[in-house]
Formats: C-alpha cells, sequence, structure tokens
C-alpha cells in the first residue's frame, strides 16, 4: 500500500469508529452509536408522517400504538402514510436486521437509526418493531419539542421473561389503572403480567361454570364491618388480554391451589373441609383452607382451567402452590387413605402430585403451567413446568440445577409491596426498604453460573394487601420497576448505577406523563423532617419480625411490628419533658398459623393497656406508664401527653404499648418533643 495513502485512511477510521451516545432511555439499548453527521439534530415533530408498508399490519399496528401516544402523552400529531415517503418520515421496516453480531437479534430485536431521513425502526418481528417504537417515544418523551440526536441503537432482550406480577385479588384494581400498568410495562419493555386473580380474600375471575366464585366468592365484609370486592367479567378479562397484547405483553393468569383457596371455599365448600369463622373473612395472612383431593374437586378445579384457557391465550397458566398450609389435609381420614393409596410419603408429597394432576392437564392442552417454588420442597415440580422463585436465590440455583426452567422474583428485594423510601410520605406497605438501588444491584446471572440458559428472567410482584388504591399500586410499582426492566433487559456488562441513576429524572417525567405520581423518596428525595418530630418510620422496629407501614385514619401511614408493638426512637434530648405521642388503634385482622404464638405481648400492670417509656433500652429506666383507655378505638392518631419525669440528658427512648392481647393493634404515628 502506498505510503501517502496512511493519513486518508486513518481520516476514514476516525470518522467511522463508533463513539457511545448517552441515551435517556430505559432499559439501556445494548449499543447506541452517535452519528456526528448530521449536528443540529433530528426534528421530528407534529406533520412528520409514519410510514409503513402497504400489506404488513404488524408494522401498521405498532404505527397505530406510536401514534396515539404520541398524540395523547406527547402532543405530537404524526400522520399515518402507507405510501413511500421521500423526506424526513418515520418508517417501519419488517425484514432481518443487517447486523455484525455474532448473536442473531432475535424475534425481539431491533435497530434504530435517526438521521437524516428520520427515524428508520428495522426488525424482523412485530415484537421488535414495537420496542423500536417504544425505544423512539422514550427518546421523543425525555426532549419534547426538541431536535433529537442522531444515533444509530441495535437492541435485543438479556432474558426472555421480563414480568411483573399484579395481586387483583387482595385489593383490586380498575381496568384502566390495569390500562396504565401495562403502558408503562410496554414502555420498559416487559412481555409478562402475572395476574393474580385468587386469594383466599377473594376470587376476581367470572367463570360461568361456577358462579358462586364470584357472587360469594368475590365479596368479603372487612373489619369496618363494610362490604368489600368484586371481580373481572369475562368481557374485561378478553379485553385486558388484548390490550396488552397489542403492547406486546402475554397475561399469565394464575388460579392458586391448593392454598390461598378460602374464597374459593366460601363458595364451593364441598371442595374443602370445614370452614373458617365469618369474623375471620377480614384477616390477612395464610389461612387454613386448602382444596380437598377427591376426584371431584379436582375435575372442578380443572373446569375452571378450561376457562381459564379460553379466555387467556398465552403459554403459561400459574397455579400458585405457595403457602398451602396441610393441617386440613392431616386432620383428614380421607386424604390420608387417599395418600396411602397414591402410594406417598406424606401431605408434601400429595401436593407435588396434585400440582402434577394439574400440570399434566394444562400440558395436554398445550399450555405450560407456572408454580411458586414451594413446589420444589414437594419434589413435586412437574416436569416442564416453569418455577417462580421466591424464597431464595439459593433455591433458585437448586431449580436450576434440577432442570427446570427458572423465573428470579425473590423475596424481599422484587417484592414491590415494601416500602421504596424511608420517608413518612411512603404510601402503605411492609416495613423494609427496598430501594430501586437495591433492585439494580441485584445479579441474575449470579443465580445461573452453572446452568447457563434455564435462567428465564425477572419478575416483579405487586402484592396488594396493604395497596388499596390505583394510584398507590402504580406509585408503588415504579421506578423500582424500571430498575428491575434494565436487569432483564440489559446485558451485565452494561449495566451501571450510575448511568442509570443519571437518566431517572427521564424517567420521573415519563412517569408524569403517564400520570404516575411515585413520593419523591422513590427517586431518592429526603422531604425537610419537622422540628422535634420523630415519625414513626424514623424509630427502629424492636424486633422488625412482620413490620408493616399501615394506614391509619390519619394523614400518614404508621410502621408498626405487628408481632411487637414496640419502637425505639434515635437519640433525644430529654429536659424533663412531656412528650406527646399520637397513638392509634388498627384492627389486628392476620392470619399467623404458627407464628400467632410468638406474638410478643408486654403485660400492663392495670387492667386496660398502658403506653410505656424506657430509657435507652426497652429494660432501661421506666420514664413513663400511662394508660391508653382514652383513645378511641376508631384508627384516628390520638394526642396522648407523656410526662417523663425527671430525665435529662440524650437518650434512645424505647416506647411500647402494654397489652394482654394482640388486639387492637396499637400503632404509633409521631412522638414530638416540646
Ligand atoms: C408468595 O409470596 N407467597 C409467593
Amino acid at each position: 500500500m502506498p505510503a501517502k495513502r496512511w493519513p486518508a485512511l486513518a481520516a476514514v477510521a476516525l470518522i467511522a469508529a463508533p463513539v457511545r451516545a448517552e441515551v435517556p432511555v430505559i432499559p439501556l439499548p445494548q449499543t447506541a452509536e452517535a452519528d456526528a453527521g448530521v449536528p443540529g439534530g433530528i426534528a421530528l415533530g407534529s406533520g412528520t408522517p409514519i410510514m409503513v408498508q402497504a400489506d404488513d399490519t404488524d408494522a401498521a399496528g405498532v404505527a397505530d400504538w406510536l401514534g396515539d401516544i404520541a398524540h395523547q402523552r406527547l402532543g405530537l400529531h404524526f400522520p399515518r402514510k402507507v405510501q413511500q415517503v421521500q423526506g424526513l418520515a418515520i418508517r417501519f421496516v419488517h425484514k432481518p436486521v443487517d447486523s455484525t453480531d455474532a448473536k442473531p437479534l432475535g424475534g425481539e430485536g431491533y435497530r434504530l437509526d435517526i438521521d437524516a431521513r428520520g427515524a428508520t425502526i428495522t426488525a424482523p418481528a412485530r415484537a421488535g418493531l414495537f420496542y423500536g417504537a417504544v425505544t423512539l417515544a422514550q427518546l421523543l418523551a425525555a426532549t419534547p419539542g426538541q431536535p433529537l440526536a442522531a444515533v444509530h441503537i441495535t437492541d435485543a432482550p438479556h432474558y426472555a421473561w421480563r414480568g411483573l406480577m399484579l395481586d387483583s385479588a387482595r385489593h383490586m384494581q380498575s381496568v384502566p389503572a390495569i390500562e396504565r400498568l401495562i403502558d408503562l410495562m410496554a414502555l420498559h419493555k416487559f412481555n409478562r403480567l402475572q395476574w393474580h386473580l385468587t386469594d383466599d380474600q377473594g376470587w376476581r375471575l367470572q367463570i360461568p361454570a361456577f358462579p358462586r366464585l364470584t357472587s360469594v366468592g368475590a365479596w368479603r365484609v372487612g373489619p369496618d364491618g363494610k362490604r368489600y370486592g368484586g371481580f373481572y367479567t369475562q368481557a374485561q378479562v378478553r379485553h385486558v388480554v388484548a390490550y396488552a397484547a397489542a403492547r406486546g405483553i402475554t397475561i399469565v393468569p394464575e388460579i392458586e391451589m391448593p392454598g390461598h383457596a378460602l374464597a374459593a371455599l366460601r363458595a364451593y365448600p364441598e371442595w374443602g373441609f370445614a370452614g373458617v369463622p365469618a369474623s375471620a373473612q377480614a384477616d390477612w395472612g395464610v389461612f387454613p383452607s386448602i382444596f380437598g383431593v377427591e376426584p371431584v374437586t379436582l375435575k372442578a378445579l380443572q373446569t375452571v382451567l378450561d376457562e381459564v384457557m379460553a379466555l387467556f391465550p398465552g403459554r403459561e397458566i400459574a397455579t400458585g402452590g405457595d403457602e398451602a398450609l396441610h393441617d386440613q389435609w392431616r386432620a383428614s381420614p380421607a386424604v390420608q387413605a387417599r395418600i396411602k393409596a397414591l402410594g406417598l410419603r406424606d401431605e408434601t408429597a400429595l401436593q407435588g402430585w396434585f400440582a402434577g394432576q394439574m400440570a399434566r392437564y394444562l400440558a395436554a392442552h398445550g399450555r405450560q403451567a407456572i408454580g411458586w417454588d414451594d413446589l420444589l420442597a414437594a419434589g413435586g415440580i412437574p416436569e416442564g413446568a416453569v418455577v417462580l422463585s421466591w424464597h431464595s436465590p439459593q433455591g433458585a440455583t437448586t431449580a436450576l440445577k434440577a432442570g427446570h426452567d427458572v423465573v428470579l422474583a425473590t423475596d424481599p428485594v422484587f417484592y414491590f409491596d415494601h416500602r421504596q423510601a424511608p420517608g413518612r410520605d411512603e404510601p402503605p406497605g411492609r416495613g423494609t426498604v427496598i430501594t430501586p438501588a437495591d433492585i439494580y444491584a441485584v445479579d441474575p446471572g449470579s443465580v445461573d453460573a452453572a446452568t447457563s440458559g434455564h435462567l428465564l428472567g425477572v419478575q416483579g410482584q405487586i402484592w396488594t394487601e396493604y395497596v388499596r388504591s390505583d394510584a398507590q399500586m402504580l406509585a408503588m410499582a415504579w421506578p423500582r420497576a424500571a430498575a428491575l426492566a434494565e436487569l432483564g433487559w440489559t446485558t451485565p456488562a452494561r449495566r451501571d448505577w450510575t448511568g442509570f441513576s443519571a437518566r431517572l429524572p427521564a424517567e420521573a417525567q415519563l412517569l408524569a406523563r403517564w400520570q404516575v405520581q411515585p413520593t419523591p423518596g422513590a427517586f431518592g428525595v429526603t422531604t425537610a423532617a419537622v422540628a422535634g418530630e420523630v415519625p414513626s418510620q424514623a424509630m427502629q422496629t424492636c424486633s422488625n419480625r412482620i413490620a408493616l407501614n399501615l394506614p391509619t385514619a390519619g394523614e400518614h401511614p404508621a410502621l408498626v411490628d405487628i408481632m411487637d408493638r414496640c419502637w425505639v426512637t434515635p437519640p433525644v434530648a430529654l429536659d424533663a419533658p412531656t412528650i406527646t405521642v399520637r397513638i392509634a388503634t388498627l384492627p389486628f385482622n392476620y392470619q399467623l398459623a404458627a407464628d400467632a404464638k410468638t406474638i410478643t405481648l408486654r403485660p400492663p400492670v392495670g387492667n386496660g393497656d398502658e403506653l410505656v417509656v424506657r430509657q435507652d433500652t426497652c429494660d432501661g429506666p421506666e420514664l413513663a406508664r400511662v394508660p391508653l383507655d382514652a383513645v378511641p378505638h376508631d384508627a384516628v392518631p390520638t394526642a396522648v401527653s407523656v410526662p417523663l419525669g425527671a430525665a435529662t440528658g440524650t437518650h434512645k427512648l424505647c416506647l411500647f404499648a402494654a397489652s394482654r392481647s394482640p388486639a387492637p393493634l396499637w400503632a404509633i404515628e409521631t412522638v414530638t418533643l416540646p
């Protein structure tokens, strides 16, 4: 090669060297290369046409979605044109992507080129076209009204299963709220929504073969005596399924069995054993009610599954399997005889057998069972079934080694019913704080090191015992679900918390456009404390066993450990003060099974319940003991004056409710110093 050619080649090499672009997109695309060729950027605004091939119905559907959200959420009008457009346009090109990557992109992969021609989305399948449009929508939403920087993105997911689970059994959500959740899931490239439709507290799915499942099982009476409940009609379910499908999301319905079955058993007691007292039906927690194993019950549940399969076209059907209490099976001579007849070891093995009956039934209809990892202990994960691993990452590894496909759904880090931040403004939920950073720090690949390939992906669980409203449900899910989305989509080498947090402001704006309002705390912003006031959320619970951030009739939730209503403040300055404790009574409505015996009660000295304050620790010098008789039993936080005698200096205070019974549940909202 002549020497004089070198400088020219070097210049070519310089121009061609890819420059990584910072794109405000969650989950982060696998590659994004800046294009310096269009310095002023590309102005995609109202009037820019969207172009699809005339016979491409997949692209047309995606173009409709993009056009609709651009109009509704970004105020942009993109006319949809099918014919060839020469100038600036948004083009959908439905064909295999030319990729220099050794790994082909797959059906969810896409290429997005933003350059002088506009935006071109190229993908081999509808899913990829959709995800290309999603990335474009996020770019447009991040800098509204401004030209987009030229960029070339090549992208495909790391994991096949990127899921959320929504509990509509404990508290039900409106269909528009579920649509909004689906909108946001789609915008973060999730592809599975496990819909938890049945539990002890409610049966939410209309099943015409068994009308009492909803006429009876969908309703309960809360501790306040009010009737609560509802269900989704088959027409509503079909609508939600289609709405999700149009956005690349498969709904995985979940019918709980054999445990978490009280609502169904209230409707059809003949499927189980003697009932629970009506007064307990307002309880949270796990009821002992379990389905029986007689052929008539199995047949009824399979009839339910027939109707479920007719409504939900996706391959996976979840049949629960978690937290089944076996006491009723143990006590039943008929069940014991069946265990013997089947040659099984015990009730645990019987549950494995039960799960196998359902999994085989689903498989015979071309479907795949999916169940919680409790079935591992039963030694009974049916072959081909997918395991939802919630107990521990180690359990996930065990299931993977046993050859199962696993979805990592770890409690507590992927359980979105936990508080998202420590402030008092968080909506009610479980007490442990799980921040977006906690989720982002999980390395799903670590459970899969020895068995790579069987980890299907990750899933976040929106349980709703303490999540009462649509707005709270959405605020609990986001922005944590965005962190999870990146674990599911982006390769580990591309992920870093600093980069993710730099994209969170754009995420906050995106959520605001979809009317989701997480607390500032969810984005790491702490709100100013009120001088002299110590909210329960700023205290330690004494044993932190089942700490819950529970709603009171006041403005803020109260953090209380239902196993021990006892709190320790941070060090506070005391000078013979009288402190004010705002305290409320809440219903004690929890099914705790064997744990009920381990509730810590600290007996009062008088007849009624008392508030006790001790110095430094809960065994320290007693500073005060005041009766609580005057506090009404109506969940309204009531101010109680507590003189602390001659206390001086800086000390922690231990405060506890002394009582002889778990009910009522005493909950301190705040401690205020003078
Ligand atoms: C579960 O949390 N019981 C799956």
